[in-house]
């Protein structure tokens, strides 16, 4: 299955993705975990990508088409794959039309998570992700059994540098100017699936196993 998750910020991309990707075993892609990589690794890609993810600014285009276009090519993804995060503008969509037509596969489904834009803010500072294996917590809305520590592997949880208010009030400004057109795109081209984001975790991945269990 080759699917797409979209969502404005906080609306539960990285954490569905986290469930999808176990219960179907296909590769979770997600351009913000590879950025995040590449700054940790101090490679170019990160040290250019960086300022523009501090600031909460989308990384320009053809940088991030690139990295997708690397990844999507490599052998685990002939079977199917998540993307999360990518697109987020109407050039990157077009972009992946064309990769996924050089290499012979179509989209199956763009699951667009909708969340009530009052509830991002409270999501994102709350967020607290493991930095061992990643894991994403919120301290009220998903808390680990031990405050601080990742339940999985007790991993120390940290707080995302983007996710301070400020960081956040542009990011959402910015990912909110190009969902319009996105969602206008996909909706044309008759791939757009829509789900219900104000319901708890478990919910919201009932409703999406629900939806993709058929393409399995
Ligand atoms: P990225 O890492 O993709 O961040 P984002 O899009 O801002 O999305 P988030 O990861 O913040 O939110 P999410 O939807 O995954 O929410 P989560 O599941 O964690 O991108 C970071 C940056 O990289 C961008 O700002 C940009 O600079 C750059 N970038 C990345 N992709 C790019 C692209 N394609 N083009 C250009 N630049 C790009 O949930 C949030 C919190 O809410 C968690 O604490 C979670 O526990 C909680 N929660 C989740 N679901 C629920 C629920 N149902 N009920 C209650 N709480 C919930
Ligand atoms: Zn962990």
């Amino acid at each position: 299955m080759y699917l797409v998750l979209m969502g404005l910020p906080g609306a539960g991309k990285g954490t569905q993705a986290e469930r999808i990707v176990e219960k179907y075993g296909i590769p979770h892609i997600s351009t913000g975990d590879m950025f995040r990589a590449a700054i940790k690794e101090e490679t170019p890609l990160g040290l250019e990508a960086k300022s523009y993810m501090d600031a909460g600014n989308l990384v320009p285009d053809e940088v991030t088409i690139g990295i997708v276009r690397d990844r999507l090519s490599k052998k685990d993804c002939e079977k199917g794959f998540l993307l999360d995060g990518f697109p987020r503008t109407v050039a990157q969509a077009e972009a992946l039309e064309e990769i996924t037509k050089e290499l012979g596969r179509t989209i199956d489904y763009v699951l667009n998570i909708s969340v009530d834009s009052d509830q991002l803010m409270q999501r994102l500072t709350g967020r607290r992700i493991c930095q061992t294996c990643g894991s994403t917590y919120h301290v009220i809305f998903n808390p680990p059994k031990v405050e601080g520590v990742c339940d999985k592997d007790g991993g120390t949880l940290i707080q995302r540098q983007d996710d301070n208010e400020e960081t956040v009030r542009n990011r959402l400004d910015v990912n909110m100017k190009q969902a319009k057109p996105l969602l206008d795109f996909y909706g044309e081209k008759g791939y757009l699936k829509n789900v219900n984001g104000d319901q708890d975790i478990d919910k919201v991945f009932q409703d999406i196993d629900q939806l993709i269990g058929g393409l399995a």
